[in-house]
């Protein structure tokens, strides 16, 4: 087992918050969720920053967080699904650990985030296009920030967590 920090990317609905819970449970690991700490910080949840402060406070608020942690040792943080889109922000994760990619297709997410109106990037835009289009902007960059990918379809979340830990 290494140290160091432990990051969960991967688009939205695709099991990083779960999956760091699993980890830590059996791995003995502490997990920081970003997005729950900056809605803490912040005393109001996601939808609410983004529709009061805006999309770019939410985002300076990441690199923030990142920073802040950056000296804590065996944790898996949960990263929001567009932490990586930032530059500074990968920067900050490649120097302090490794990046865990985690996929999904396109149909499982549609099912994960249905019925979830605290996701401000898909309010209004619940369709497989309009998934799969956002996910393909993004996948670039995604992948240039990972140092693994784990395709997560049909798996449990304990053998999701196994692959982590085999790679880890
Ligand atoms: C975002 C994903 C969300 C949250 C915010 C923005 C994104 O996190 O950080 O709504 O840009 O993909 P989850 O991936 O945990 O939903």
């Amino acid at each position: 087992m290494k140290t160091g920090q432990l990051y969960l990317t991967g688009f939205m609905g695709t099991g990083k918050s779960t999956v760091a819970r699993c980890l830590c449970r059996y791995y003995n690991m502490k997990q920081i969720e970003m997005d729950r700490q900056i809605e803490v910080e912040e005393g109001m949840k996601i939808s609410q920053i983004f529709k009061e402060k805006g999309e770019a406070y939410f985002r300076k608020k990441e690199t923030e967080f990142l920073e802040k942690i950056q000296d804590q040792e065996n944790v898996v943080v949960s990263c929001g699904g567009g932490t990586v889109m930032q530059s500074r922000n990968v920067e900050i994760m490649k120097k302090n650990g490794k990046i865990f990619l985690l996929t999904a297709q396109p149909e499982t997410i549609l099912r994960r985030v249905k019925n979830n109106h605290d996701r401000p990037l898909l309010e209004g835009k619940k369709s497989v296009e309009a998934i799969k289009e956002l996910m393909e902007a993004r996948r670039p960059k995604y992948e240039s920030a990972a140092d693994y990918q784990i395709a997560t379809d049909g798996k449990s979340d304990r053998q999701i967590c196994e692959e982590i830990i085999n790679e880890w």
